[in-house]
């Protein structure tokens, strides 16, 4: 709890919370310093290979955008959309492929670059869809994990933070495609969505 007031505080000194977010629950910093962790245990994991990054948008660009400037190799990327929750704050469980990927699979080093495990259920799908395209491996990186929401069980191997049940938003992740642009993440405030 200290830490999360202090991190407030912190961040409320830079930049002016929005009036929307309740609290900040990771501050710039923090997030920069969970990436660079993810980046670096790619970069050894994959080091001499060539690593296609999966990103799903659109909750993941910012994230996606910081880890492969975090990530020293040959990097490619490429961008899968999905339907998310829109305007709702809770799961729907319906996963819909919006936009597909542009380069094949087959053969490749994948790792797909999500914003949040929440349910786990778009991840089910997407893995599902992943690997009947026969990549030779695949794994996940998550910058947020939600502790105790997943109703199916999925092996991420690279977790940026973990994350209280609660909705956030921030660092590329929205309420109603709002709030994307602040730089930390936080807790959203009931009334908005009340
Ligand atoms: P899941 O299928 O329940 O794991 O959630 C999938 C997607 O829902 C994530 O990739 C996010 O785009 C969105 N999501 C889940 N939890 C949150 C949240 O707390 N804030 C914003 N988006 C969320
Ligand atoms: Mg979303």
């Amino acid at each position: 709890m200290s830490d999360i007031t202090e991190a407030s505080t912190r961040q409320a000194a830079d930049k002016p919370l929005s009036p929307d977010i309740k609290r900040v629950l990771f501050t710039e910093e923090q997030i920069q310093e969970a990436v660079k962790r993810i980046g670096a245990e790619i970069s050894r994991d994959y080091q001499g290979e060539h690593v296609l990054l999966l990103t799903v948008l659109k909750g993941a660009f910012i994230f996606m955008a910081d880890l492969v400037r975090a990530i020293d190799g040959e990097v490619e990327i490429d961008f899968m959309a999905v339907s998310s929750y829109g305007a709702e704050a809770k799961t729907s469980g319906v996963v819909r492929i919006i936009k597909d990927l542009n380069v094949p699979v087959e053969g490749r080093h994948v790792v797909i670059v999500e914003d949040i495990l929440d349910s786990g259920l778009t991840l089910k799908y997407l893995l599902k869809s992943i690997h009947s395209r026969k990549p030779a491996t695949i794994e996940i990186a998550t910058l947020l994990f939600k502790e105790g929401k997943q109703e199916t069980h999925i092996d991420c191997k690279y977790i940026g933070l973990k994350c209280p049940d609660e909705f956030v938003v921030g660092y590329g992740l929205d309420y109603a495609e709002r709030y994307r642009n602040l730089s930390y993440i936080g807790v959203l405030d009931e009334k908005v969505y009340a």
